[in-house]
């Protein structure tokens, strides 16, 4: 474990299970806003909906403990602001344009490239978000092969190796990013940004809800983040924790 001269308070590690468990433990013991942990590799990288995150080296790893004062509902709000910091990020430090697919994955080149998880811990008392960890996973580099099941569905931000001095540069441009909308949280001037880089919008997707299997065109992004469908001429929403969505 090291430590270093950022103006953010960032612990670098070499390997971990998961940098969302390393700074649920710190954020646990009382660590402050703003503290980040980040791994070159994870052992145990978790995705949404309880699925794996491939995280061998060759990517950024990282978690930033939160400590908003905001409903635990409103947690999406983090997710969506990161997503657009992430773009931001992405775009800053490679020459590819980032979009955005509902509701915490990066792509370039229509294939992923990172992918988010906020994690929160309610306190039961007043329903508020005692602290959260957002995690944020991204492909940087080629190492090696990415395993057969997301090979034809991710990419990396770059194609040839890069230095150290890249991964440097992109945590430091995302933490920035991130902070701009997170102090502003409340005011979502992150929204406009989110929807205009949405891949969804406008495209006919399915979702599965209940075991039926639904077929929709995406119509918009509502102030909560929620997805706006038309399904044969009703109009649906979807919450972030609900659904996963796939392009048709
Ligand atoms: C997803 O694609 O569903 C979200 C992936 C989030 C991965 C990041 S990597 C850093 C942090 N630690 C984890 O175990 N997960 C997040």
């Amino acid at each position: 474990m090291t430590e270093n001269n950022s103006k953010f308070n960032i612990i670098y590690y070499e390997s971990v299970d998961s940098t969302n468990n390393i700074a649920k433990t710190l954020a646990k013991d009382g660590a402050k806003e703003g503290t980040v942990v980040v791994a070159k590799r994870q052992t145990a990288g978790r995705g949404r909906l309880g699925r794996q995150f491939y995280s061998e080296e060759g990517g950024l790893y990282l978690s930033i403990i939160l400590r908003p004062q905001i409903l635990a509902e409103n947690a999406v709000q983090i997710t969506a602001a990161a997503a657009v910091a992430v773009a931001r990020a992405c775009e800053e430090i490679s020459d590819k344009k980032a979009l955005i697919k509902w509701v915490n994955d990066i792509y370039m080149d229509n294939k992923k490239v990172s992918g988010i998880l906020c994690e929160g811990v309610i306190n039961p008392e007043n329903k508020a978000l005692s602290y959260a960890i957002l995690g944020i996973g991204i492909n940087v580099e080629k190492k090696s092969d990415f395993p057969p099941e997301i090979r034809d569905i991710a990419t990396t931000l770059f194609e040839d190796t890069v230095d150290e001095d890249i991964y440097k540069n992109l945590t430091e441009a995302i933490l920035k990013n991130f902070f701009k909308e997170y102090r502003a949280l409340t005011h979502k001037t992150y929204l406009k940004e989110y929807r205009k880089r949405s891949i969804l919008i406008g495209k006919e997707v399915t979702f599965e809800q209940n075991g039926d299997v639904h077929t929709a065109e995406v119509i918009g992004i509502d102030d909560a983040a929620r997805l706006i469908l038309s399904e044969n001429g009703n109009t649906v929403k979807l919450g972030a924790g609900e659904v996963s969505v796939k392009l048709k």
